[in-house]
């Protein structure tokens, strides 16, 4: 392991070479250079005079024929990729400074201020250009690959894109392993130098998984960690814009702490097959010497496209509670109406079977939830197993697994969506597709259909399981495509999609504003499956959420299992209040209360500032955050002087000083204080919580103390 690179200080030298393009942020403290090495592209990245980034390749392989991949022998020879023997022909400059006003979203306006520099390629052999088009931001750097539309490059299939992020130091990093099926894995913090030692380790069990061996995923959150006077820096790597092409992960190189891109391939082991005019996603670097900034960076949605829906008017925020947590937790009901172990669609006549007692999905229920719901004033309520098909819903690579338009025999979805709406209250759908992906899309028609009849507007899909089409993976093109047509179709009905287990986000809920949100990473379930790590919800927010909100659905209340099993011993990793904290901390306009009615009615002191809390924002402040140890955010409501903040901690206790500085000047606040009680514990301890009242205003401080996996939450109210 070698501590400066001796790359980097030749990287250095070479920044002046004549050939070098050179690109500066709008206010200067960034400069991207760009050369051509022996016709090989390659770019570096400064930061206040500081390499970041040192010289790292640019470039793609292609397979040899545009059908077929698998062989080895299917190699391009050097020269016929498109990563050499380029010659530079053409440079091109823009700039852009615009405020954006997302359809939901942190803050009432995003800023857009970049320079642009396109470099036009060509390789004079083959007579084929591509543009490799980099934007600079005040927070970091995006660029991507342009191929346009010519003679010599119609169609071609992608064997690798080798772009890289050489790094000239270690780095601390939060880390998931690469996989192209999945995310739900707990993080792993080291230094880069140390992933390929940790690598083995850093994975349990999935219902789908294909991991690849020292390689992580994006966005990947790193630290350069300094001592003295020196500023750390925080950087993150993503992509945006994954459109129509292979989500990517990053191989690792731990000896020299550089990372390139890996693309997830399709079942034949391509990895994208393209017809020009094309681009690739951006890869995205952000960067500061302040964690909070990364926070604060919206430059993944900055670098995906406008909107092009002209009527948003149907896409709204929504609070809500569900028929969902207690299949999770022990005794409490079931997806499964019975206990059959082999279905037919169509064929079972589930009217003539026994009931196993313990579908959870059943009017009565569900009417339960809907007057909970009603009553705290809840925008809709998520019913899951309310379809036939449960018995075998995964792992029996079924293609056939649902129908998503039969409800079972003791679900009445005409009955169950007036009731709803007679209480000014919405049902949300499922789809649980088991990742039968061909399945879904024959069923999307009449199941929007459906929907729309009975007045429901948002649908949670899931995708458990491995992929049908068989040997697809849930990040290749193919199901990046899948989930594409999924939003297009939804947004033809004005429905509003929520997407388990699908692809993480790389921003297109700026595109598709009813891509409302996703899980795609380890959520809330796993609380009742192996567990989160108290640090777990303060990495999160540097990795899954850069690319858009997560419905991580938080707000379990009762933490400890044996109050519905005397011997379960297995509780979620959190104290009360810091699932209140959570509220504020994670951004998503779809936001669920998950647990069940009967434990907020036994607190419903605390209940209360769920009640309360906006899902939709006008302003955001990050006030103080530090991946892997706490976060503390306030944000204003949209269309309200009410503001929020909520805190959380990793496993070590904390106390934090509010400044309520971000308040306007010369106005008092009715602030309720929802905080850890003083003997709370995330495992001995874990409800114990104090709320309590008090006038603030902007020159006002509050000392919080936060348990271990703690947190607290703050609502302010103007007084009038
Ligand atoms: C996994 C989803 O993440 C979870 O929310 C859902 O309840 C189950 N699949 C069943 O669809
Ligand atoms: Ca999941």
């Amino acid at each position: 392991m070698k501590l400066i690179k001796t790359s980097a200080l030749l990287a250095l030298l070479s920044v002046a070479a004549i050939n070098a393009q050179l690109l500066k942020s709008p206010d200067g403290k960034f400069e991207m250079n760009f050369q051509l090495k022996n016709g090989v592209p390659y770019y570096h990245l400064n930061y206040k005079g500081k390499t970041v980034i040192e010289d790292s390749k640019l470039g793609l392989r292609l397979l040899k024929d545009n059908t077929i991949a698998f062989d080895n022998v299917n190699k391009l020879p050097d020269g016929k990729n498109l990563n050499s023997d380029f010659e530079k022909i053409a440079e091109n400059r823009d700039s852009k400074n615009e405020n954006w006003a997302p359809v939901l979203g942190e803050k009432k306006y995003y800023t857009n201020h970049y320079n642009e520099l396109s470099v036009t390629l060509n390789q004079p052999n083959e007579d084929r250009k591509i543009i490799v088009k980099f934007r600079l931001f005040n927070d970091g750097l995006g660029f991507r690959y342009e191929f346009p539309q010519q003679k010599n490059l119609n169609y071609f299939v992608v064997k690798e894109e080798d772009t890289e992020f050489n790094f000239p130091y270690d780095l601390k990093s939060w880390w998931v392993p690469a996989d192209y099926d999945t995310q739900e894995y707990k993080p792993t913090t080291s230094l880069v130098s140390q992933i390929s030692t940790k690598w083995e380790s850093s994975f349990d069990s999935n219902a789908s998984q294909t991991l690849v061996k020292n390689a992580v995923q994006s966005p990947l959150m790193l630290k350069k960690e300094v001592s003295g006077k020196e500023k750390p820096l925080y950087i993150n790597l993503a992509e945006a814009a994954v459109i129509n092409y292979p989500a990517s992960q990053l191989e690792v190189d731990s000896e020299n702490f550089d990372f390139k891109t890996h693309l997830t391939p399709d079942a034949q082991g391509a990895k994208g097959y393209m017809q020009t005019p094309a681009v690739t996603p951006w890869r995205t670097v952000i960067v500061s010497e302040k964690a909070e900034e990364v926070l604060d960076s919206k430059m993944i949605f900055n670098l995906n496209e406008p909107t092009k829906y002209t009527d948003t008017s149907w896409i709204h925020p929504v609070k809500y509670i569900g028929v969902w947590w207690q299949m999770f937790v022990p005794n409490r009901g079931t997806w499964n109406y019975t206990n059959i172990d082999n279905v037919h669609l169509g064929v079972t006549d589930y009217s003539k079977t026994k009931p196993n007692g313990t579908h959870a999905a059943n009017n009565d229920n569900v009417k339960k939830y809907i007057d909970f719901a009603s009553k705290h004033g809840f925008d809709a309520v998520l019913v899951e197993g309310w379809n036939e098909g449960w018995e075998d819903w995964f792992g029996k690579s079924k293609e056939f697994v649902f129908d998503f338009i039969t409800p079972y025999p003791d679900f009445d979805i005409k009955m169950l969506n007036d009731y709803a709406h007679s209480k000014n209250v919405k049902l949300i759908m499922h789809h649980e597709t088991s990742a039968s992906a061909t399945n879904y899309e024959r069923w999307l028609d009449p199941a929007f259909k459906l929907m729309k009849e009975h007045g429901y507007d948002a649908v949670k899909t899931g995708y458990v399981g491995n992929i049908i089409p068989r040997g697809e993976h849930h990040y290749s093109q193919w199901m990046i495509n899948h989930y594409q047509r999924v939003v297009d179709k939804a947004a033809e009905y004005k429905i509003m999609v929520n997407s388990h287990e699908s692809v993480r986000p790389s921003g297109l809920s700026r595109t598709y504003p009813n891509w409302i949100a996703a899980e795609a990473a380890r959520g809330t379930e796993f609380e009742a499956m192996g567990g989160n790590n108290p640090d777990h919800t303060t990495i999160l927010p540097f990795t899954r959420f850069m690319g858009g909100p997560m419905d991580y659905t938080p707000g379990i209340f009762q933490t400890q299992y044996n109050y519905y099993d005397a011997n379960s011993k297995n509780f979620a990793n959190t104290t009360l209040a810091k699932q209140l904290g959570l509220y504020v901390v994670m951004y998503s306009p779809l936001q669920m209360a998950c647990d069940l009615p009967e434990n907020y009615e036994r607190h419903l002191d605390a209940f209360q500032f769920i009640k309360d809390v906006a899902v939709d924002w006008d302003d955001t402040k990050i006030l103080s955050a530090e991946p892997g140890d706490y976060i503390h955010t306030a944000r204003k409501a949209k269309g309200s002087e009410n503001w929020f903040v909520g805190g959380v901690t990793d496993e070590n206790a904390r106390d934090f000083t509010v400044d309520f500085s971000f308040l306007e000047k010369g106005k008092k606040y009715e602030a309720t204080i929802y905080e850890d009680g003083k003997n709370a514990d995330y495992v001995k301890n874990p409800q114990a919580y104090h709320i309590y009242k008090k006038v603030v205003t902007n020159g006002s401080k509050i000392k919080v103390h936060l348990a271990r996996s703690g947190g607290y939450a703050i609502s302010l109210k103007p007084i009038k």
